[in-house]
């Protein structure tokens, strides 16, 4: 059945590991947009942070800030459905799940003239239409007119037994005490972080996920999408 596809743009946020790519990436296949996860962004210009040798703590913030400025990011879209992202001509998509990577991300999506380049970014993207858009900040800052906005909820635990379990799929070795305390750390260092934190924007439905398969999701928010 051809959906009534109204919503050019629909936000997905949520806490770490809670599903919203998994629910992003089958909701874009079933309506025929494309996903986004903004996390990559930040992955991706930690990576270029690293490759720099520019330390990521508040003294070079200044420094920090200019690498924002002249990296240059390009998202294509790939086979599975997702973008793949390009920081100064090379794809780094592969890259952007590494342990280093994962360790300081949070700490510089902290800084706010770094945010600034990056939503930047996201809303250039957005401007393509038809795109669901995941993160932490979609509802809030980077697409506050988007017409459909769902935050994405299940319990600390929970999120942390799903990210070990997909860990150990992909052959990674890690303890769920390791895999919920790092969960426990980017999710404070989220919430509470002075711009864009963490938080439902006010016409954002909440779903929480605990007790639904991933197809339950998708399901829900596909019929608030075609009926919007
Ligand atoms: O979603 P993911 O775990 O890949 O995001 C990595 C980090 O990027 C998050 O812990 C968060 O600090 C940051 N992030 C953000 N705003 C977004 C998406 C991700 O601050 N919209």
């Amino acid at each position: 059945m051809e959906a009534n596809l109204k919503p050019q743009l629909i936000a997905i946020d949520g806490p770490v590991a809670v599903g919203k790519s998994s629910v992003g990436l089958q909701l874009a296949k079933r309506l025929g947009y494309i996903f986004f996860d903004t996390g990559m962004i930040y992955r991706a210009f930690t990576w270029k942070v690293l490759k720099s040798g520019i330390s990521p703590d508040d003294k070079d913030k200044q420094k920090l800030c200019e690498l924002a400025t002249r990296t240059e990011f390009d998202f294509i879209p790939s086979k599975e459905g997702t973008l793949l992202v390009v920081v100064d001509g090379e794809d780094v998509s592969s890259k952007l799940l590494r342990p280093e990577i994962e360790a300081l991300v949070a700490l510089i999506a902290k800084v706010a003239e770094v945010r600034q380049v990056m939503v930047s970014q996201q809303r250039k993207l957005a401007q393509r239409g038809k795109v669901i858009m995941a993160g932490r900040d979609i509802g809030t800052v980077v697409l506050p007119r988007a017409e459909l906005k769902v935050f994405l909820t299940a319990s600390t635990e929970e999120r942390a037994e799903r990210r070990h379990k997909e860990l150990l799929r992909r052959g990674e070795n890690s303890s769920l005490e390791i895999v919920l305390a790092d969960l426990k750390k980017r999710d404070a260092m989220d919430i509470n972080r002075a711009i864009s934190p963490l938080k439902p924007a006010e016409d954002a439905l909440i779903i929480n996920t605990e007790n639904l398969s991933l197809e339950q999701v998708v399901d829900k928010i596909y019929t608030l999408a075609v009926n919007v």
